[in-house]
C-alpha cells in the first residue's frame, strides 16, 4: 500500500475502506456506509474477503433467483461479448428475438411485445410512458405500501418512505391503501373497493393502476385470491389499465412463472427485471399486450435507451429463462417453497416475537412484533430512512453473525433464497435465523 493510499479504517480492508470514500453507498447515510468486499459465489452461497461464508437467503436482493452458478447464463453472456458485445437498438440479434418471443410465451394472457431496458426502475418508467401514450390519460393509481424504482417517475408511484426524498415527484400519482390484514385498519377486500370509489372520484381519468401482485420489500403482503382479478375488473370498469410489476415477484420467486399467476390474472402491462436474467446482466423489461403493442404501428413509441436490448443482456435473459424451464424450477420453488413455509411456520410458533409468517412459494416475509396482542411493530416506516438500527436489523446482524443473509425492511425479514436451494440449506439457514430470533425475544421487554 503507498503512503497516498487510505490506511483500513473502522475494521474494513483496503478495499473496503477505498470503496467507501469514493462510491457512494444506495440509500444511505454515507457515514454509516460500511461495504463488505465479495470476493466469492457459488451456488447459494457467497464469501467475503476474510473467507466466510454465508447462505444467501435473499438471492442478494431478491435477484439471484438462479443463485451463483447458472454456467449456461454465464457461457451465454461471455459467447455473445465475444461475438457482438454491443449493437444499437436499431439492430437486433438472435438472442434478443428469441427472449421476446420467449417472454411472449411465458407470460400470462395476450403480453406479447416487450420494451427493453435495464433495470426494474426503467421498466417501470416505460410502463408509466405507455399506459399513458395509450389511454390518453395521466394519473397513475399505485398504493403506499410499494416500491417501483428510484427514478422520477418510479419513485413518484413509490408509495414507502423511499419516496418521500423526492416530492412532489412527478405530476398525476395518487396513492391508495394495501391489502394489509395484519397492519392495516381496514381489510383488504375493503380496501380494493375503497379503489373503486378512488377511479369514480377521480372521474375515470386514471390511465393505470400499478401494483405489486405480492408485495415484496415491503413486507411480502399477498393479498386474498379474489383481490388482483377484483382490482383488474376495477381497472376496466373505469377504462384504466392494469399494469403489474413482477420485477421481484416474476421468475419462479412465488412458486409460479409470476405473482400474477397466482391469482390467474392477465395483466395489461407488466414490468419484469431481476430474476428475468438471474441478476447475471442488468435487464428490465416491458412486456404489453398484442392491443396496446398495435397502438404503437402508427403512433411514435416516444421512448428509448442506448443499452435497450443490449446484447450481453438479453443473451443473458434468454439463457436464464431457458434455465428455469430446463431445470424445472418453477415447479421447484413452489415444492421447496412448501417445505420453507413449513420450516418458518415452525418459527413463528416457537419465537413469541414473530407476528406474522407470510408469503407463498420461495417469497416468504417474517414480520416481527413486540407485542403480538396489539400488533406493535419494531420497526416503523420512519426508521427506513432515519439512522441508526432497529431490533429487526439487529436479528438480521446476528443470523449474519451465524452464517445466514437475510434482508430485512421496516418490520419484515424478506427470506427469498435462489430457487435452486435444497431442504438441507433450508435447514442450515433456518439453524441460523432461529438463533437470531432469540434477539427480538428478548427485546419484547426492553
Ligand atoms: C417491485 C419492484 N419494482 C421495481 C424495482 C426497481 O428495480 P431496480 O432496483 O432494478 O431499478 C424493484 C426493486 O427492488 C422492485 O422490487
Amino acid at each position: 500500500m503507498s503512503e497516498q493510499e487510505p490506511a483500513p479504517t473502522d475494521g474494513l480492508n483496503e478495499v473496503e475502506a477505498t470503496d467507501r470514500e469514493h462510491v457512494f453507498g444506495t440509500w444511505s447515510f454515507q457515514s454509516e456506509v460500511r461495504p463488505t468486499e465479495v470476493t466469492h459465489a457459488e451456488g447459494v452461497r457467497f464469501t467475503d474477503a476474510d473467507g466466510e461464508e454465508f447462505v444467501d437467503f435473499s438471492s442478494q436482493l431478491m435477484c439471484s433467483n438462479l443463485g451463483h452458478s447458472a454456467e449456461k447464463v454465464e457461457d451465454a453472456i461471455a459467447e455473445q461479448v465475444a461475438d457482438a458485445a454491443y449493437v444499437s437498438p436499431g439492430y437486433t440479434t438472435e438472442a434478443r428475438a428469441k427472449l421476446g418471443e420467449k417472454l411472449a410465451a411465458v407470460t400470462p394472457g395476450d403480453l406479447s411485445k416487450t420494451f427493453f431496458s435495464t433495470s426494474g426502475t426503467e421498466a417501470v418508467e416505460a410502463a408509466i410512458k405507455i399506459a399513458r401514450f395509450y389511454t390518453g390519460k395521466q394519473k397513475i393509481l399505485s398504493r403506499y405500501r410499494s416500491y417501483h424504482g428510484a427514478t422520477y417517475g418510479s419513485i413518484s408511484v413509490t408509495g414507502d418512505p423511499r419516496r418521500l426524498a423526492s416530492e412532489p415527484g412527478i405530476p398525476g400519482t395518487i396513492k391508495a391503501p394495501d391489502p394489509y390484514a395484519y397492519g392495516s385498519t381496514l381489510d383488504p377486500m375493503e380496501s380494493v373497493e375503497y379503489i373503486d370509489e378512488m377511479l369514480e372520484l377521480e372521474g375515470d381519468t386514471v390511465a393505470a393502476i400499478l401494483v405489486e401482485p405480492i408485495v415484496g420489500s415491503n413486507g411480502i403482503l399477498v393479498p386474498p385470491e379474489e383481490y388482483l382479478p377484483r382490482l383488474k375488473e376495477i381497472a376496466h370498469d373505469h377504462g384504466a389499465l392494469l399494469v403489474v410489476d413482477e420485477v421481484m415477484s416474476g421468475f419462479g420467486r412465488t412458486g409460479e412463472w409470476f405473482g400474477a399467476d397466482v391469482f390467474g390474472v392477465e395483466p395489461d402491462i407488466m414490468t419484469m427485471a431481476k430474476g428475468l436474467t438471474g441478476a447475471y446482466q442488468p435487464l428490465g423489461a416491458t412486456i404489453v399486450t398484442d392491443e396496446i403493442a398495435a397502438h404503437f404501428d402508427d403512433k411514435m413509441l416516444c421512448h428509448g435507451h442506448t443499452y435497450s436490448g443490449h446484447p450481453a443482456a438479453v443473451a443473458a435473459g434468454l439463457a436464464a429463462v431457458e434455465t428455469y424451464e430446463e431445470q424445472n424450477l418453477i415447479e421447484r420453488a413452489s415444492e421447496v417453497g412448501e417445505y420453507l413455509g413449513d420450516r418458518i411456520d415452525d418459527l413463528a410458533d416457537r419465537h413469541p416475537s414473530v407476528g406474522e409468517a407470510r408469503g407463498v412459494g420461495l417469497f416468504r416475509g417474517i414480520e416481527l412484533t413486540s407485542d403480538p396482542d396489539e400488533r406493535v411493530p419494531f420497526g416503523e416506516r420512519a426508521d427506513k430512512v432515519s439512522k441508526g438500527t432497529t431490533v429487526v436489523d439487529e436479528v438480521a446482524a446476528a443470523a449474519y453473525d451465524r452464517g445466514t443473509y437475510v434482508a430485512n425492511m421496516i418490520n419484515t425479514l424478506i427470506v427469498a433464497p435462489p430457487l435452486t436451494i435444497t431442504e438441507d440449506e433450508i435447514d442450515e439457514a433456518i439453524d441460523a435465523l432461529d438463533a437470531a430470533l432469540d434477539v427480538s425475544d428478548d427485546a419484547m421487554d426492553r
